[in-house]
């Protein structure tokens, strides 16, 4: 019956891993996609500009999750909202892959508080 119940759980971790797997997206297509992005996030995803976001290390799925509100405009954002308009659902899925698979500095504020030195 452990065993059984091992087995059983092993199997929904296997299935949870996979589905975030097909969520994930292609990391080299999005680092293209991503070119459009750079100049107001950065090309290693921490923006020095204080008024734009740090994408590096961020959760993916927040990343998409945000692509999406700029989408349908539940997140009201002129720029943004020009900037998602050119991305399919595959884009955002790379995108987020290659943006989240970069080293983070989400862990420190230096430098991205506005007026900051
Ligand atoms: C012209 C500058 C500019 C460009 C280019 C740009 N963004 Fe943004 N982005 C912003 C600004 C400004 C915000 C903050 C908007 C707000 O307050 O909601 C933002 C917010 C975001 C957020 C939300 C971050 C968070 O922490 O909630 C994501 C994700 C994002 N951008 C992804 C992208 C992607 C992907 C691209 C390229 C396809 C891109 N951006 C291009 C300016 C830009």
């Amino acid at each position: 019956m452990k065993r059984a119940l091992t087995l059983l759980s092993f199997g929904a971790v296997l299935a949870f891993a996979s589905t975030q797997l097909l969520a994930t997206g292609n990391l080299e297509n999005g680092k293209q996609k991503a070119a459009t992005c750079f100049a107001c996030h950065g090309a290693d995803g921490n923006s020095v500009d204080p008024q734009y976001p740090r994408l590096a290390g961020q959760y993916n799925l927040y990343i998409q999750q945000a692509l999406h509100e700029y989408k349908t405009g539940q997140r009201s954002n002129p720029i943004m909202k020009g900037f998602v308009a050119t991305l399919s659902e595959q884009d955002i899925e790379d995108v987020a892959a290659y943006f989240s698979s970069l080293p983070t500095k989400l862990d420190t504020l230096q430098g991205h508080i506005q007026g900051d030195k």
